[in-house]
């Protein structure tokens, strides 16, 4: 690794100096030439372990020639599930997977199937889903403390594709609201240092400034910090409900009044907890306001496809106030295809996913969120005490189930690296190193609580034995850490995401 030796060694020239550094560096043939090679030693370790039906299953590099028969396909189909599931099914992944039960995927996939040739780019067509999108928002909304849903005034929005889009969706309207109703023509988004990525993305994709705020030692955005980083061209301040890394929920009340009193958005990122919170708060968890009942809340994403228990593909973005949703439409009079209009950004959209988001939502009711999230909040409990009494570890924050713990004594990289030998799928995080568990209902079945505080016990012992014994993500994870060279570790992203699309 003698480019990444050596970018390290530079680690005390100033960012700005070293982006520069780094382009001129590039432009040189030779260094670029060792750049690759270093990276592709790097990355052909990963080939194997992203493409392990290489071997088993024929690739298609073309269209056959003649149709390969449907129970063929559907057949590899079902072993490459079988073997996937393995890992999900019995609670050993943080997150990703957020209900699981069969029964309850049976349903959906029922739903699924009825409107699978739903679009609801044709609303003459299929008023089905017209409706079900409806509900789902005004669901959402009045769960996340919507006095009043529709109208003018009342709290409405539209269904996405996922968080992703939804906090998209929501900056893009702040910057041409901004732009329309301020003149703001170079906008700023206030954000903190824990907001998710898609922020970052939507900065990005849309020119808008993101200025960063610092978190305090819970994790939690600095108030004053946000305070002084106001400027003419802010139009959107950011609070997580919980954040992604941490599981730490952002003091909404301050953020938001702030907001309100200087006149500009406050976005509140309820991707994550949106389905969870309103049913902690029922249950007597310390919940901190941070919804629409906040008057200087003015937007909000919740994920129906996270703890709303829906199929992969669903979130829900709400404003307040029609006027402020209408920034996020897209309408055009003048193509030659016709009058033409869409909601979110993509044109056509499966009208199944929103279906079988309605039968989650309806099927489930507040009893069965109200149950889920007391499963999920009891687990976590087990879990947090268990972290606790292991002396090489630290929980960051307060958190309720999503846990974030470090460690001063050990290369935490290096237990996430044993718990993944022991068969776990931890999301390793950032600055501070740290690993994290999202526990979702797989977690509340029987003994998986007890399993997951063995299995860490069992790889901080092995860590404290073998230090030497690195792994391979360690190094990766360290390496991302530490490097100066921050486009080195885009350019290595960016090749991992090739490999993706290799047949
Ligand atoms: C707090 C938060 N916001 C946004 C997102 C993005 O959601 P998605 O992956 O559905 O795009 C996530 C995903 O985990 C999240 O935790």
């Amino acid at each position: 690794m003698d480019i990444i030796n050596f970018s390290q060694k530079l680690k005390w020239i100033p960012p700005c100096a070293m982006r520069a550094l780094e382009r001129q560096l590039k432009r040189i043939p030779a260094v670029r030439r060792l750049i690759n090679r270093e990276y592709d030693v790097m990355l052909a370790e990963l080939d194997g372990d992203l493409k392990p039906y290489a071997a088993e299953f024929p690739a298609h590099i073309r269209l056959p020639a003649e149709g390969v028969p449907r129970d063929d396909i559907l057949a590899q189909m079902e072993t490459m599930q079988q073997r996937e599931a393995a890992l999900w099914r019995d609670g050993f992944v943080s997150g990703a997977v957020y209900h699981g039960d069969s029964a309850h995927i049976e349903f959906l996939n029922r739903a699924y199937a009825l409107n699978s040739q739903s679009n609801p780019l044709h609303a003459d067509i299929f008023p089905s889903t017209t409706k079900f999108e409806a509900e789902i928002v005004a669901m959402t909304a009045r769960m996340l403390g919507a006095a009043q849903v529709g109208g003018d005034d009342g709290i409405c929005g539209t269904v996405s594709s996922g968080g992703t889009e939804s906090i998209l969706l929501a900056m893009k309207t702040y910057r041409d609201w901004a732009r329309e109703t301020k003149g703001i023509r170079r906008p700023e988004m206030i954000v903190p240092r824990t907001a998710h990525a898609a922020f970052e993305k939507a900065a990005r994709y849309f020119g808008i400034k993101r200025v960063q705020i610092p978190v305090d030692e819970h994790f939690r955005a600095d108030v004053r910090a946000a305070k002084k980083a106001i400027t003419r061209n802010t139009i959107v301040m950011v609070g997580s409900a919980p954040s992604f890394p941490h599981g730490t929920i952002d003091p909404i009340t301050e953020l938001s009044e702030l907001a309100r009193q200087r006149g500009i958005g406050f976005h509140t990122d309820a991707c994550l907890g949106g389905f969870v919170l309103p049913f902690a708060n029922r249950l007597g968890y310390p919940v901190p306001p941070f919804d629409f009942r906040l008057p200087g809340v003015t937007s909000m994403s919740a994920d129906t496809h996270k703890y709303g228990y829906a199929a992969k593909g669903t979130s829900v973005v709400m404003y307040r106030g029609a006027a402020l949703r209408r920034y996020q439409y897209y309408t055009t009079g003048e193509w030659s295809g016709g009058l033409y209009f869409s909601p979110t950004f993509a044109g056509s959209r499966p009208g199944a996913l929103s279906a079988a988001c309605w039968a989650a939502l309806v099927s489930i009711g507040e009893a069965g969120y109200l149950d889920a999230a007391r499963r999920i909040l009891e687990t976590a409990a087990v879990i947090k005490a268990g972290i606790v009494e292991i002396p090489e570890l630290r929980i960051l924050g307060n958190p309720l189930w999503v846990i974030a713990f470090a460690s001063d004594a050990l290369n935490i990289y290096q237990v996430m690296e044993q718990m993944t030998r022991r068969g776990w799928r931890l999301n390793g995080l950032h600055k501070p190193s740290a690993v994290h568990i999202a526990i979702t209902l797989r977690h509340t079945q029987p003994g998986v609580a007890e399993r997951f505080l063995s299995d860490l016990r069992d790889s901080v012992a092995y860590v404290k034995e073998n230090p030497q014994d690195e792994g391979t993500m360690a190094p990766v994870y360290g390496l991302a850490a530490t490097l100066p060279m921050r486009g080195l570790v885009d350019d290595l992203l960016k090749r991992y995401i090739d490999i993706l699309y290799r047949v």
